[in-house]
């Protein structure tokens, strides 16, 4: 798909709340084929989210629609979900969800610059996503401890489990993104560990040149 996709991938807005319904079924008809259960959303709360340019839809260039996912934001905006993800079940596996969480996650970090950004996820396809985006997976102490956001796993069919746990754990793996710690450059004291490797590169690199007479060696084969 990559550049070449046929799909046109937008921030979502008043125009397109009329496929929230379809999204909403799909989402539920999706939880229920995995056997899972899910935070139910209604129509009005997506649209809402469209409403607020909370939202990246895509739909086909005849209007149809393809795939949907949402930004949520907990303890006042020091972290974002990108939640909801959906992409219509025949048009799965050719790259759709990538190229949305690409659009979502862009979208979060120009709303939210500071906000950590955070998924629970038992999927595959969304650990591999995340983790292209630089999420990396951490324990549920690292999550907003709103009450609003683990009232969402009351749904869930594992929900005892994550009460049983104190929510410490549960069956999903928890994935972050922390602006503050992608942007810290590497510590000194990391930095001096790498040091003694490079003198030796150097050393070697010194005693060939020396032996062969030829200055053609080069020192990153080594
Ligand atoms: C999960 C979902 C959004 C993935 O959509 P998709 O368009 O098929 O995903 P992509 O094609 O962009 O695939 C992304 C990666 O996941 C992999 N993948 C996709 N579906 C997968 C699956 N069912 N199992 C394992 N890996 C999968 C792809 O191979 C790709 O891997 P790569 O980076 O190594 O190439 C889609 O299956 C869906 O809508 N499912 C129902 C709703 C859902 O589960 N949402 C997630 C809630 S956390």
């Amino acid at each position: 798909m990559n550049n070449q996709t046929p799909f046109v991938i937008t921030v979502a807005t008043a125009q397109h709340t009329f496929y929230a319904a379809q999204i909403c079924d799909e989402m539920e008809a999706s939880a229920k084929a995995r056997g899972t259960g899910i935070a139910k959303r209604s129509p009005e709360y997506i649209a809402q989210k469209m409403l607020e340019g909370k939202a990246v839809i895509a739909h086909d260039v005849n209007g149809v629609w393809a795939g949907f996912c949402y930004i949520e934001t907990w303890s006042h905006g020091k972290y974002v979900a990108n939640s909801g993800l959906i992409v219509s079940p025949e048009l799965r596996k050719s790259g759709l969800a990538k190229l949305i969480k690409m659009k979502i996650f862009e979208l979060s970090r120009t709303k939210y610059p500071d906000a950590k950004i955070f998924g629970l996820t038992t999927g595959l396809a969304v650990m591999k996503i995340n983790s292209d985006l630089g999420y990396r997976p951490v324990t549920y102490s690292e999550l907003t401890d709103d009450d609003a956001f683990w009232d969402g796993c009351k749904s869930c069919v594992n929900y005892e489990i994550l009460l049983m746990k104190n929510r410490s754990n549960c069956l999903c793996t928890a994935m972050l993104y922390d602006p503050a710690r992608e942007q810290k450059p590497i510590a000194r004291e990391q930095l001096q560990i790498l040091t003694p490797i490079e003198e030796h590169k150097t050393a070697v690199y010194g005693s060939y040149t020396a032996g062969s007479g030829s200055q053609n060696i080069n020192p990153t084969s080594i």
